[in-house]
């Protein structure tokens, strides 16, 4: 049976395609690649891979048993909404209304969709971090925005430079995207910078969309959100269980904005997906309160684990590989070896280790590769001694 890649038929020819041909993200093609090989070894997984909460578990079990298994309102039930909300008053002292400030969303995804729709119009500019996540990259194009890249800094670390977003914000802005800590680098954006960015945003009439589904994961002090230095009037924050708590399959998200915002992203997503979750919403709301013990025990074993990581690969010749400030991801730079990371990524592919190519996520990550660190460190080793093994065997 096709991939899919061709279309003949006069029906299928009518179609427009949005993003040029669109051939979908290289990291869900690898998930696919994966299931059909047993005998490659991953680092290239975007998801925590070391369990969810077992209370989490017990209580989405007892929702089932419950059955809870009928559609919630479209914005979400109302203890999540406050769970949501007592969430972020604990993590970043923030008042946050449940009840008109939150929408629960299938995943960050589905908020960043809607957050979209509303607001950035056709031909648009939306700035964007390169390098960045490459599906924030897609969602802005299907919306037909025009794409402009703010480079992150590359002093020893990755780190956020305002200055080089400010630069580029003009009065044709409507969308400033930020990810913090950021996939793939690990940028952290600190809570000095936020409140030059936001100030001027706010007096330019700029929205900024800060996806903070890595939260949990900063590893020199705490995250700092942009909640806590600006407004609502031009802040849509993102926010995910997904990574939190290792339940990417769930699908379960939200997004913090003013009213306005959330009531039209609700009406929009009711033709979408009508609500999100009702188990996951149901066991969230509450686990959420007593979540801190996992969460800290799981930013530990990340932050373990990048480190065992950072020194294993700082023996390989050829390669540097800077500390991440947070996140899941190493961003290894192997450019010396090799200069392109799609030439790199097959390469290992055939010495049996999965990476992901650094030039999905901009041009700044061409040279690189995404090895993720957030599963049990018995998974990564045997990994890791083979991607050490081939990148040596490269270099010669
Ligand atoms: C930066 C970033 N934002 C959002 C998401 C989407 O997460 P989800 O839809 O599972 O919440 C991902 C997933 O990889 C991500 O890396």
């Amino acid at each position: 049976m096709s991939r899919g890649n061709s279309r003949s038929g006069k029906a299928l020819e009518r179609v427009h395609s949005v993003v040029k041909e669109s051939q979908g993200s290289p990291i869900r093609a690898l998930k696919r690649l994966m299931e059909e090989r047993a005998d490659v070894l991953s680092l290239a997984m975007g998801e925590a891979t070391f369990g969810a909460p077992q209370e989490l578990i017990e209580a989405a079990a007892r929702a089932l048993e419950e059955g809870k298994n009928l559609y919630t309102s479209t914005n979400g039930i109302p203890a999540m909404r406050e769970a949501v909300a007592d969430f972020a008053k604990r993590r970043w002292d923030v008042d946050v209304d449940p009840e008109t400030s939150v929408l629960m969303t299938v995943g960050g995804m589905e908020a960043i969709h809607l957050a979209f729709r509303i607001v950035v119009e056709e031909g648009d500019e939306v700035l964007l971090p390169d390098p960045g996540w490459g599906m924030m990259r897609t969602v802005a194009e299907r919306r037909g925005a025009r794409l402009i890249y703010y480079p992150l800094a590359r002093a020893g670390t990755w780190t956020y430079d305002v200055d080089a977003i400010l630069e580029r914000m003009t009065d044709r802005t409507k969308l400033v995207c930020v990810n913090s800590p950021s996939n793939p680098t690990g940028a952290v954006l600190s809570a000095e910078d936020w409140p030059r960015l936001t100030a001027v945003a706010r007096e330019k009439g700029v929205f900024i969309l800060s996806d903070d589904v890595y939260h949990n994961f900063v590893y020199d002090g705490s995250h700092s959100s942009a909640l806590s230095h600006g407004e609502l009037e031009n802040l849509i924050v993102v926010n995910s269980f997904s990574k939190t708590f290792a339940v990417t399959g769930w699908r379960l998200g939200h997004v913090i904005a003013h009213p306005w915002l959330i009531h039209q992203m609700g009406a929009y997503k009711e033709s979408i997906s009508l609500c999100s979750l009702s188990i996951g919403q149901w066991a969230m709301s509450e686990f959420l309160a007593a979540s801190d013990g996992y969460l800290d025990w799981s930013r530990a074993l990340c932050r373990d684990n990048m480190q065992k990581m950072i020194a294993s690969l700082k023996a390989v010749p050829g390669v540097s590989c800077p500390e991440p400030q947070g996140g899941f991801y190493v961003f290894l730079d192997t450019s010396a070896l090799d200069p392109s990371s799609a030439g790199m990524t097959e390469y290992l592919w055939r010495e049996g280790v999965a990476v992901v190519p650094g030039g999905f996520f901009g041009s700044q990550g061409e040279g690189c590769l995404r090895l993720g660190f957030a599963a049990p460190w018995e998974e990564i080793e045997p990994a890791l001694a083979r991607l050490q093994q081939a990148l040596a065997k490269k270099h010669g």
